[in-house]
């Protein structure tokens, strides 16, 4: 019997972007639950929201000062409590953001840490005495601005870690009190019906017990991103990282049915440990390399097979096609190939994350350099690292501010100038929108168990068109992408009998002539066999 996250739809809800209830231009809790029929309408099974809880918002919440509370702007605890039974109502799972890498620089406990060298939990961060030479303890540097990953406490005269901004110290969970008091945090969720975890750059949780200096990177160049410099083999997916993941899963074991997941961005090789030796680690290590490979139907076709190859025996693999860090997919691959690409998410094996908007075909916005909110592209401007033209509001109408937010209010980001055109409403009365296409392409998966939990297996095919089957039982299913923008033939296997095409992205289903299946530019076709 498979379980819920792995035959299920994931979908990623930024909750800044999502449903403005109380007019402050800021998405909030109440707001996703009022829009929790769209959800369970579009067909998704579980909705994972980034965090709600108090924060200065150094990092839009992932800067945590309180894991146990709701941020004002999203809302109260009593709202929480109410969204948690309304999308059991609507028989959605609910996953939350757990930060476990670094909490704020506001946190009690990082106070407690910094007030004092012989505090309690001073140890619960990660202080350090300076180099011989007075410099910062290692070479480690910050993800966000490739500067060292160290500050001087001047009260303290010791140096502080943090991966990210100074304002996200790293925690120390080789301290059983701090590790304590984190999965703590766990089962306040989980004993208030929370479904599962995302667990934010789990893979960097452990880092070096000696301390050593991460190696030059040799392929760094100037303009490329300067956190880069060096390879991080000593700050990230160090060996005792399989410890960290089976502290939480033991935790999400003493509950039924929960799922953890680990924001891990790594090959698929290395990914895979964080499964566990015995599937004892992480029930899902998120798998980002389709957003890294080049969208071509060899190189993707190569990964798949790869990271199927890859897996331990009974692990449950995973897809993303985007999130709040990357891109939008469709100005990645170009509006043209969004519906090929919502087509091969939702067709391999394994579980989902679909982000929100994705589903609309929605761009990466336009921000013009005073709207800049991320505080990586304030820090590192110009290199298209900036984050806040994947964030842009969920359009929902085509009226001023698209229902987002009121229309005389302006919204933390701005909506994306074609906001009147693509929306939730118009595409919903458009039977050829990309909506409607997701809506139906979500239903046939749900329906058909080749789809949701059937074996994979490629098929021949070149020239630019991508081809698998998957298969359950009796049931064949054929999926034939074609990731280019010219006219194609895909050339069916000889002894194939009859076959249907269940779903195109066309606006017309193929006529299949012999063995050959004629493809448009950008057309991708499910079959039956
Ligand atoms: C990964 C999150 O997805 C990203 O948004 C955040 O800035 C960093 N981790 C730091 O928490």
């Amino acid at each position: 019997m498979s379980s819920w996250w792995q035959t299920g739809i994931v979908y990623q809800i930024y909750p800044r972007s999502f449903q403005d209830s109380n007019g402050d231009g800021v998405g909030d809790l109440p707001g996703i639950t009022q829009r929790l029929d769209y959800l369970q309408n579009l067909g998704v099974d579980a909705v994972w929201i980034s965090p709600i809880y108090p924060s200065p918002m150094a990092d839009f919440g992932y800067d945590v000062s309180d894991y146990c509370g709701i941020h004002p702007l999203f809302g109260t605890m009593a709202d929480m409590d109410r969204l948690i039974q309304a999308a059991h109502d609507h028989n959605l799972r609910l996953i939350l953001d757990f930060v476990p890498n670094h909490t704020s620089n506001e946190h009690p406990w990082f106070l407690e840490s910094r007030s004092a060298r012989d505090n309690p939990k001073r140890d619960w961060y990660i202080w350090r005495d300076p180099a011989p030479d007075g410099g910062p303890p290692t070479n480690w540097l910050s993800r966000f601005d490739g500067q060292s990953a160290w500050e001087w406490d001047a009260q303290t005269e010791q140096y502080y870690l943090h991966s990210f901004l100074a304002e996200q110290p790293d925690v120390n969970w080789r301290n059983p009190d701090l590790r304590a008091a984190m999965l703590d945090v766990l089962r306040f969720w989980f004993d208030k019906g929370v479904d599962g975890f995302r667990i934010d750059v789990s893979y960097r949780a452990m880092k070096d017990a000696q301390f050593r200096d991460n190696p030059p990177n040799p392929n760094w160049r100037e303009g490329m991103d300067p956190a880069k410099r060096v390879i991080e083999t000593y700050t990230r997916n160090t060996p005792d990282i399989e410890h960290f993941n089976r502290w939480l899963r033991e935790v999400a074991d003493e509950y039924d049915d929960r799922v953890l997941i680990g924001e891990i961005n790594l090959p698929p090789h290395e990914l895979v440990k964080h499964y566990g030796r015995s599937l004892n680690g992480l029930h899902l290590p998120f798998n980002f390399n389709l957003i890294f490979t080049p969208w071509d139907a060899a190189a993707v076709r190569d990964l798949i097979e790869m990271y199927e190859a890859a897996l331990p025996h009974g692990a449950w693999p995973n897809w993303v096609l985007g999130n709040h860090d990357q891109h939008r997919i469709a100005s990645r691959v170009g509006t043209a190939q969004a519906r090929v690409a919502m087509l091969l998410l939702l067709t391999l094996r394994g579980t989902p994350t679909l982000y929100y908007g994705d589903e609309l075909g929605l761009l990466d916005g336009e921000i013009a350099p005073e709207q800049v909110q991320d505080p990586w592209e304030k820090m590192v401007p110009g290199l298209g690292l900036g984050r806040d033209p994947e964030r842009t509001p969920m359009p929902w109408t085509s009226a001023v501010n698209a229902g987002f937010c009121p229309p005389n209010i302006i919204p933390w980001l701005p909506l994306n100038a074609d906001s009147v055109i693509v929306n939730v409403a118009s595409q919903q009365d458009d039977p050829d929108s990309m909506l409607r296409f997701t809506q139906k392409l979500i239903q046939l998966r749900r329906e058909t168990a080749a789809l949701n939990q059937g074996r994979y297996h490629s098929l021949p095919a070149r020239d630019g068109v991508l081809a698998f089957a998957r298969q359950h039982g009796a049931q064949t299913i054929w999926v034939v992408l074609n990731m280019t923008g010219e006219a194609k033939s895909w050339t069916l296997p000889d002894d194939v009998g009859e076959t249907a095409v269940l779903l195109t992205t066309a606006s017309n289903p193929p006529i299949i002539t012999g063995n050959a299946l004629p493809l448009h530019p950008n057309e991708g076709v499910i079959l039956a066999v």
